[in-house]
């Protein structure tokens, strides 16, 4: 009997290529392309992963070539296929925006009116224009969108923006954000009971990771007093765990706090006397 394994389609190579290898080995999974350029095998979980640009992974999956996949959201969007969104992943945090000239004035949504527009994502804009009552003449391109002003092509653009470098280094000013995005896994809708179960357990390591970097080991020193109020400081998953130190009246404690309470909470707990306080990052966690 063949061993089950689900099939993973994953970005070839770019930004959420490297996030999504990065994921799979912090669950476990370790992707070795042995010199195959479409498929590579997994080493930790019954995965075979193929590589392929990020835009045609949602056909893939409605396709059933592959069972699931990790993508951008705004690919997802764009290509409308079906194809079922388990999971935001949390990397590759990007924008859609529109996006003109730097020394154009911008008059508002209304100033797109007639305009052209480049873009590689036409059924996202088309949606936004006619939500906004605009027509405008749409350019389908599928690289170097924002190059199209300055050649004369365009009039606005409206693409993904990350860090924004592209745009100024093409002379372009983003003017507005139609929609957020982050890379996503998705899986085809009618899964197997078996596929659907080896799903689930990749998720149930997801999960353990996205807690894991949501949350930091703390560990300080208390006088032995003041326990109960650096107790409700830091309550942790169950509670902290609390050692006796050599010193005479004082402790050691142990416990888990979230990295967006970090800061109010590290003040609090000096004021409470704490002293002696580590911060380490957490691996994984399973509760
Ligand atoms: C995107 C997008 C922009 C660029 C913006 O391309 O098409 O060109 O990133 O990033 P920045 O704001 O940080 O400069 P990407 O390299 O992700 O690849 P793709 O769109 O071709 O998949
Ligand atoms: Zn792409």
């Amino acid at each position: 009997m063949t061993e089950e394994r689900l099939t993973l389609a994953i970005q070839k190579s770019g930004r959420l290529s490297e996030g999504s290898i990065d994921l799979l080995k912090q669950c476990g999974i370790k992707v070795t392309n042995g010199g195959n350029h479409l498929k590579a095998a997994a080493d930790g979980f019954p995965l075979e992963i193929l590589l392929l640009r990020d835009d045609d992974i949602p056909q893939y999956v409605a396709d059933g070539v592959a069972d699931i996949g990790m993508l951008g959201l705004n690919e997802v969007l764009e290509k409308n296929k079906s194809v079922e969104v388990i999971k935001n992943l949390g990397f590759s945090r990007c924008r859609l925006s529109m996006a003109i000239p730097r020394e154009s004035n911008y008059g508002g949504r209304e100033s797109l009116q007639g305009k052209r527009i480049a873009t590689s994502y036409p059924a996202i804009l088309e949606s936004f224009l006619k939500e906004n009552n605009l027509s405008a003449e749409i350019h389908t391109l599928t690289g170097s969108v924002e190059i199209a002003p300055g050649i004369g092509m365009a009039d606005a653009i409206f693409e993904i923006v990350s860090s924004g470098g592209t745009l100024i280094s093409n002379g372009l000013k983003e003017v507005e954000v139609i929609m957020q995005s982050e890379a996503v896994l998705v899986a085809r809708p009618s899964l197997s009971e078996s596929k659907q179960r080896l799903l689930e357990s990749l998720l149930f390591r997801i999960e353990s990771v996205q807690k894991a970097r949501k949350n930091k080991y703390i560990l300080l020193n208390a006088p032995k007093a003041k326990l109960p109020e650096i107790t409700a400081l830091i309550p942790g998953m169950k509670s902290p765990t609390i050692l006796p130190l050599a010193m005479e009246g004082w402790c050691s404690m142990h416990s888990v706090i979230s990295e967006t309470d970090f800061w109010s909470v590290i003040d609090r707990l000096k004021a409470a006397g704490a002293e002696g306080i580590l911060v380490i990052p957490i691996e994984k966690m399973v509760m």
